[in-house]
């Protein structure tokens, strides 16, 4: 079976998979072929990268599944809601609901503007329910084989959380959380309070909270009193910019780009912890009702890795896959697969080691690109031994290795590394290159045989989407990857997974003494993350990186 997955609603981060018999081939979020963040567009290009990639024709298609139900659905779902009091009446909610509607509807939720790019097919086109896809995109890629799956985000068309019972290869629907009570809308309004972009910066404000202070109570827009917590929609929803209950409350908004008064910190850690609380109630309530306690996360709010962290830490589950690619691109994987389920078969189940699932250059095409913009460069005999020198030495790098990676984490292979040692290479990093706000922390890659050295809980983290305190002996040891509380949001890097950059690590763990690397993706503040050499090129020399290194090239400044 040949079948594309689909991700695309009009709302953010359009994305498409490919899937050979159960095989995972190649996956692409839009934004990285557009170079428009979050591209909420069709995801033409996407596609036509899979296609590519497989070496197939639209028309020899199996399956193209979108991880959204009919356009209608979603519709309905928010007429109820508004006439049950639940969402309320505006102008701007009717009209934004309508429009989407109106669109979606006109281009038969996606499938129309499918033919429109790439012809006429023998597919079957199926809707794939939003929720369903994300459980699928976790389950049958944790190694599970039973497992209780969570997913959690803004909405899906009815759906705002969800529970699943995973066994066998079926997945079966336990609980399910109606939109507007919302965990994932709880976070993005504050997010938007906070002066940042919602459904976007939500990992500013998890990175801002720390810097706050416990007490703020937000008793008024979610209650956890239960497992399952209760937002007050109609508080957070009402008024002009959907903020005016939290204005009236909390005073306000904050303006962008402004000092974050302590004020705002507090809010921030109000927010984190209650999302924390609300998570760790949604996983205890999976397991009792599944019996189960291997946990699946999925869903935008499954992208909040200190939350992930202190589930895996609870002692509620005995193991936790969280799905990297766990916002709507990741719905593509899921609904790739649903047509397993819909022809009452089994999902191939199988354990995701890495999502190096994009585009790759070899060195004659990044050669090609280096002699067209006439960029001097060297060819490396020992391009791990010559990079973990530079970084020894204080050096910033680009580096920009085979294939691209699915998912908002680069993972080394789109990455910008440096030492973790210097404690001013958080802020050096920042000025030089990423431009972005002060107290978001950057993350380390480490040699996996060393994670219970440096770490405190001994799990394994290929994804950076579980957060970890660091051992209090060793946070002086790596400053710039450690956060003001002491954790990190680690990448634990196996050799046999990827050995060039297990090797990179190795060797400057030889040198150093210390086998962490600083790791953050490649790109400036606000752009996608690079996805050709031409894209690392033009960054490279926007930015204040020392060296990039680039296949088997250096170039130096
Ligand atoms: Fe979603």
């Amino acid at each position: 079976m040949l079948s594309i997955g689909i991700n695309y609603t009009q709302m953010h981060d359009s994305s498409a998979c490919i899937v050979r018999d159960g095989e995972l081939l190649f996956a692409v979020a839009e934004e990285r072929l557009s170079r428009v963040k979050h591209d909420a567009g069709f995801p033409h290009r996407a596609i036509r990268a899979c296609l590519d990639f497989a070496g197939v024709r639209a028309d020899q298609l199996d399956e193209i599944c979108v991880g959204w139900p009919r356009p209608h659905s979603g519709f309905v779902s928010d007429l109820k809601c508004m006439a049950m009091g639940i969402h309320p009446i505006t102008y701007v909610n009717l009209l934004t609901t309508t429009r989407v509607f109106a669109s979606l509807a006109h281009q038969r939720g996606g499938f129309g503007r499918f033919t429109h790019h790439f012809g006429p097919t023998r597919a079957r086109m199926r809707f794939v329910d939003h929720h369903h896809a994300h459980a699928i995109s976790a389950y049958a890629f944790s190694g599970f084989k039973d497992a209780a799956i969570v997913v959690a985000d803004g909405r899906g068309a009815w759906e705002a959380s969800s529970i699943w019972y995973g066994h066998d290869g079926a997945l079966d629907l336990v609980e399910m959380i109606p939109w507007p009570n919302s965990l994932g809308l709880f976070y993005a309004q504050f997010t938007d309070y906070l002066g940042f972009q919602a459904n976007a910066d939500e990992w500013k404000v998890m990175g801002l909270a720390p810097y706050g202070e416990p007490g703020l109570d937000l008793h008024d827009f979610i209650s956890l009193d239960h497992d399952v917590y209760r937002v007050n929609a109609r508080a957070l929803l009402n008024g002009s910019g959907g903020t005016s209950d939290i204005v009236k409350r909390l005073g306000p908004q904050r303006v962008p780009e402004s000092d974050i008064e302590d004020r705002y910190k507090n809010v921030a850690y109000a927010v984190q912890d209650c999302c924390e609380q609300a998570m760790l109630g949604l996983v205890r309530h999976a397991t009792q009702k599944t019996g189960c306690r291997n946990i699946c996360l999925a869903g935008g709010v499954a992208l909040n890795s200190k939350a992930n962290g202190k589930i895996q830490a609870s002692g509620l589950v005995d193991d936790i896959f969280v799905q990297p690619a766990a916002s709507d691109d990741g719905v593509a994987l899921g609904a790739a697969l649903a047509p397993y389920l819909a022809l009452g078969q089994r999902l191939p189940l199988t354990k995701l080691r890495q999502v190096y699932l994009g585009a790759s250059f070899d060195d004659g095409e990044i050669e090609k690109v280096l002699r067209t913009y006439k960029i001097r460069a060297t060819r490396l005999e020992n391009v791990a031994s010559t990079t973990a020198e530079l970084l020894a030495a204080g050096k910033i790098i680009g580096w920009f290795q085979g294939r691209m990676e699915f998912g908002p984490r680069a993972l080394g292979c789109r990455s910008i590394l440096a030492d973790p040692r210097d404690p001013e290479m958080n802020a050096k990093v920042n000025n030089a290159v990423k431009f972005r706000e002060w107290w978001r922390p950057f993350a380390p890659s480490m040699l996996s045989e060393v994670a219970d050295e440096y770490l405190e809980y001994s799990y394994d983290s290929p994804f950076m989407i579980l957060t970890n305190p660091v051992r209090p002996e060793k946070r002086a040891v790596i400053p710039s990857v450690t956060h003001v509380d002491g954790s990190a949001r680690p990448q634990t890097v196996h050799r046999e997974v990827y050995p060039l950059y297990w090797q990179l690590i190795r060797e400057f763990g030889d040198r150093t003494g210390v086998p962490v690397i600083m790791n953050t993706s490649f790109n400036l503040r606000g752009e996608a993350i690079v996805c050709t050499p031409t894209e690392a090129i033009r960054t490279f020399f926007s930015s204040g990186m020392d060296a990039l290194v680039i296949g088997s090239f250096l170039v130096e400044k």
